[in-house]
């Protein structure tokens, strides 16, 4: 522990805080103090199987009465993130909150005032813009190296989820379904690749889980921009995303699923990996396994401890951008409901 200098306290202990805490073990200098997950006896056994040594507690207001630590990590179902951060940053932690920040734009509100008032670093779960084989394509989009780009095309396509704390991913007033749960994911990308867009025209599927499949059109000048996300697919199929990029010069193509990721072809050529960044491992890393698994989430982690660490406040997927990236989901929620294109509230901020 003597090399220890930062200090975590873990809220939610299932799927996502399961990845987060893999990727802590793997971080130098870093040390999980505390977990706080409504479930302790599943929460001990977890951690358990991880490896991990801390004290679980049933609530943020216990563990706040017992541990001290640098961060709030949350992993709690979506409707508990506004509550849950704002009591960290009270108590003085830096958050880091998973996506998406809420489920309403005043609750983000809330929690980024928080953040500011007390000048305490906040950084959203926004994983997919430090996903290495999606920062390929922005670099590519910024560098032009291979012209223009034409066209986007994302999918996020999965079957629906049944591991969830008591199926809260299926009540659509906790996770407002597959739109804002899963296809905000590359509606985030969007924003961070192009920006806000002018508007967006969205057609789904709806069942009494909320909108559990979305295909959306974004309204850019010059690129063509769409994007496919829901659950509807069986449950045995899995996971799978996936996009294609047409620039001038070729196309850059993405699939979780194949074993060459990555892939450019040219005009005149044929399909051929593309390279991209893998992550680093810490030097101190204390556990082995496959860090490229963990891929983005291994980036956004090490990114805010380090920024935590080093006194500076995050650039990317702050607080500000992830509520962008919610007023557009809501945007899309709106055309789904009308039928109809709806303007950008971001876009229409940015011009004025
Ligand atoms: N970035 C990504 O790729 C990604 C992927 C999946 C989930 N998520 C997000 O992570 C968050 C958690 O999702 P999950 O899939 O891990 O859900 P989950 O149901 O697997 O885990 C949630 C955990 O939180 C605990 N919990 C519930 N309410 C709590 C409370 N008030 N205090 C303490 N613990 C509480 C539950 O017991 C459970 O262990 C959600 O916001 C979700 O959108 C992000």
């Amino acid at each position: 522990m003597s090399n220890v200098t930062q200090t975590i306290l873990l809220a939610g202990l299932g799927f996502m805080g399961k990845m987060h805490a893999q990727v802590y073990k793997r971080l130098s200098g870093v040390s999980i103090v505390g977990v706080v997950d409504e479930r302790v006896d599943r929460a001990r056994e977890s951690l358990k199987e991880l490896g991990i040594s801390a004290p679980v507690f049933a609530s943020l207001e216990e563990a706040l009465k017992q541990v001290k630590a640098d961060i709030l990590d949350v992993c709690v179902p979506t409707d508990r993130h506004t509550h849950l951060s704002l009591e960290g940053f009270r108590a003085g932690m830096a958050v880091f909150c998973e996506k998406p920040i809420a489920l309403s734009v005043e609750q983000a509100d809330l929690m980024i005032a928080e953040s500011d008032k007390r000048g305490l670093a906040f950084q959203v779960g926004h994983c997919i813009r430090f996903w290495p084989e999606y920062q390929a394509l922005k670099g590519l989009v910024e560098s032009r190296e291979k012209g223009t780009l034409l066209s986007l095309n994302l999918t996020r396509r999965a079957g629906r989820p049944a591991y969830s704390a008591n199926d809260w991913l299926l009540d659509e007033s906790r996770s407002m379904g597959a739109l804002v749960d899963l296809h905000i994911h590359d509606t985030d990308f969007v924003h961070h690749l192009l920006g806000a867009p002018e508007s967006v025209r969205s057609v789904g599927l709806r069942d009494k889980a909320g909108w559990s499949h979305v295909f959306t059109q974004y309204h850019f000048p010059d690129t063509l921009v769409l994007a496919e996300g829901g659950w509807d697919y069986p449950t045995g199929w899995g996971f799978e995303m996936t996009y294609q990029a047409i620039f001038e010069g070729g196309v850059l193509d993405y699939s979780s699923s194949l074993p060459t990721t990555l892939r450019w072809t040219s005009r005149a050529g044929n399909p051929e990996p593309f390279p991209f960044p893998q992550p680093e491992v810490d030097s101190g890393a204390s556990a082995g396994g496959n860090i490229s698994s963990l891929g983005g989430y291994y980036n956004e982690l090490k990114y805010f401890t380090d920024c935590v660490k080093e006194g500076r406040k995050p650039q990317v997927a702050t607080g500000e951008q992830a509520l962008h990236s919610l007023k557009t989901i809501h945007a899309e929620l709106k055309s789904l409901e009308s039928g109809k294109s709806t303007e950008c509230e971001t876009s229409r901020e940015v011009r004025a």
